[in-house]
């Protein structure tokens, strides 16, 4: 359906139609000065240059046609030449009650057919899920959620690290330790997370046992059958430690390839890129020139093969490519990946284009995102300054939660902590994706966990505070209030009305940060609603039912806001 302010401008546009100018001036969006109406039209400053006409004169034309609209409570040409507007409240009701009965909720829905590939999350298999993994995982489940919510196709893959080096130093570890035959390692996730930080650091100082890890990651690549079955060990271990992981939090995958899928493709891209006479040699390594005229900073060229024939993180993105154009035929592909890969993407997208393995209208589209820092502004760190695993993190936040609801006279000891893990994936999520998704932000607990300001806590609790509300009145039954009593009343209803146009701009923007700050509208609408409109008391029958239907509304409203945030609610807290 359309948003209102998609309804004001249609009404705008034909009225400077009939004035004689050109609809294209009819364009209404939120008001500048809330105080004095609630939208404005600014066409007639645009209209004044195009016509040779004072813009004070075209807006007064304008106003004077709509001047007995029923649906406008305000039309008025002010100042040098803008437009206030105001609908009337029957208007609102009425676009209100419409947006509720939506499928949905108002918001604007895609008009052409679009699949949209989203590779978020990455984690590398072998290593453990450590507090770096919580961003990219938590900003994609998002844009997934926000993606579908606008009637496009999101079909997410995990795109696992399981083909490189980690493994390769793992599998020379593990082989050292069990004399060489590797069939005897029983791999667990406890053993995978000893043995790599070992081979890790053994790295630096041990370059015999580097050599042989290279050795060993090429000869898996290359099909080892001996590698590749402690390999696909060393994978469902890790992976099922991983879901475990992300299903904690509300994340959840359509598929888990990883990037060992896409090394059926490396011949045909290696071929294609020959063809396209884009391949050539340089110290022994096969590379792709990717420099264009106007570049601002050296963009080196994507290396294919290294000089010993092995693969690196450009090559299985590349194949990734025409793995996902075969299998979705998507319209964009989307990565979630740390700020710190631009250059890598840069390199592959440039690639991925010239050589045609992404035809020139697939969109590809890179999304990077800040680190999580703690107090000291440094990457959060465990209290002894260690790497923190997302399990340790999560349950830091958890413990916290319990301590929260401890002492809740509503809720018995199996409730406490199913609320206590809710409010604890709230507090992580809301407090991650208030920030703009590039930005760096501190973690902050006690902040993050407030009972109000821009938290998860709050909104949770104002759901719950709803969800009390009509345990006591009861389910009011479809929105059919017929008039509105107060001004805070209105303030909500205006605000549920522009929530699905505040979401399409968030989809425009990717920026789940938006679905957070309307959420947070929202509650605050609502809370100053409960707070000067006493629902339980009120004793005229219609006002208190139309104020039921209304926190129904809003609970309603404010729960699709949180399931594009991948958050769940509680009934109480
Ligand atoms: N595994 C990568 C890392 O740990 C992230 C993967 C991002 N996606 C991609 N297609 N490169 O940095």
């Amino acid at each position: 359906m359309e948003t209102l302010t998609q309804l004001l401008t249609q009404k705008l546009s034909a009225a400077f139609e009939k004035c004689g100018y050109s609809p294209e001036l009819g364009i209404v969006g939120g008001s500048d000065r809330p105080d004095l109406c609630r939208f404005q039209c600014n066409g007639a400053f645009s209209g004044a240059k195009l016509y040779h006409k004072a813009p004070r004169m075209i807006a007064a034309e304008v106003a004077e046609t709509l001047k007995d609209d029923p649906q406008l409570s305000k039309i008025e040409a002010v100042g040098a030449g803008f437009i206030n507007i105001d609908v009337s409240d029957e208007f609102l009701l009425g676009y209100v009650k419409q947006v509720l009965a939506d499928k949905d909720l108002g918001i604007p829905q895609a008009k052409t057919k679009e699949t949209i590939v989203l590779d978020y999350g990455g984690p590398n298999v072998a290593k453990p899920l450590h507090i770096g993994h919580m961003r990219p995982a938590v900003i994609g489940e998002s844009l997934k959620r926000l993606t579908r919510a606008t009637g496009r196709t999101a079909i997410s893959d995990v795109h696992l690290g399981d083909w490189g080096m980690p493994i390769g130093l793992c599998i020379a570890e593990l082989s050292e330790r069990c004399g060489g035959d590797l069939s005897k390692v029983k791999i667990s996730v406890e053993l995978l997370n000893e043995i790599y930080p070992f081979a890790s650091a053994r790295k630096n100082t041990d370059e015999e046992f580097y050599d042989k890890a290279r050795a060993i990651t090429a000869a898996m690549q290359n099909g080892d059958e001996r590698y590749q079955a402690i390999w696909r060990d060393i994978v469902a271990v890790s992976v099922e430690d991983i879901k475990k992981n992300y299903d904690r939090l509300n994340i959840s995958f359509d598929y888990w390839y990883g990037e060992s899928d896409s090394g059926k493709y490396i011949g045909e891209l290696v071929d294609t890129l020959k063809k396209e006479g884009l391949l050539y040699e340089s110290d022994g390594a096969l590379v792709v020139d990717v420099t264009q005229e106007d570049d601002k900073i050296t963009v080196p060229p994507v290396m294919i093969k290294k000089s010993d024939g092995s693969n690196i993180y450009a090559t299985t993105d590349l194949a990734t490519i025409i793995q996902r154009m075969r299998e979705f035929d998507p319209t964009e592909i989307w990565y979630v990946a740390d700020s710190r890969q631009s250059l890598h993407f840069t390199q592959v997208f440039r690639c991925a284009k010239k050589s045609g393995i992404a035809p020139q209208d697939v969109k590809l589209e890179y999304f990077g995102f800040g680190t999580m820092n703690g107090a000291d502004g440094k990457p959060y760190k465990t209290r002894d300054g260690g790497v923190m695993k997302l399990e340790e993190f999560y349950n830091t936040v958890y413990e916290a939660a319990l301590e929260r609801v401890a002492d809740s006279k509503y809720s018995s000891e199996d409730e406490k902590e199913s609320i206590a893990h809710r409010i604890a994936v709230a507090t992580i999520k809301f407090g991650d994706l208030i920030n703009h998704r590039a930005k760096d932000y501190i973690f902050d607990l006690d902040k993050f966990m407030a009972s109000d300001g821009k938290t998860g806590s709050f909104l949770l609790y104002t759901v719950a505070r709803i969800n009390s509300i009509l345990r006591k009145t009861g389910e009011p039954g479809e929105f059919d209030a017929p008039e509105i009593y107060t001004e805070q009343e209105r303030d909500l209803l205006h605000c549920i009305a522009a929530s699905g146009e505040k979401i399409g701009m968030a989809y425009a923007e990717k920026a789940p940060n938006l679905v957070c700050e309307n959420a947070y509208a929202l509650s605050c609408a609502f809370s100053k609603f409960y707070h000067d409109n006493h629902i339980l008391t009120e004793t005229d029958e219609n006002k208190k039912r139309a104020w039921t239907q209304l926190c129904a509304a809003c609970k309603k409203m404010l729960e699709k806001h949180l399931d594009l945030l991948g958050i769940e609610t509680v009934d109480l807290m």
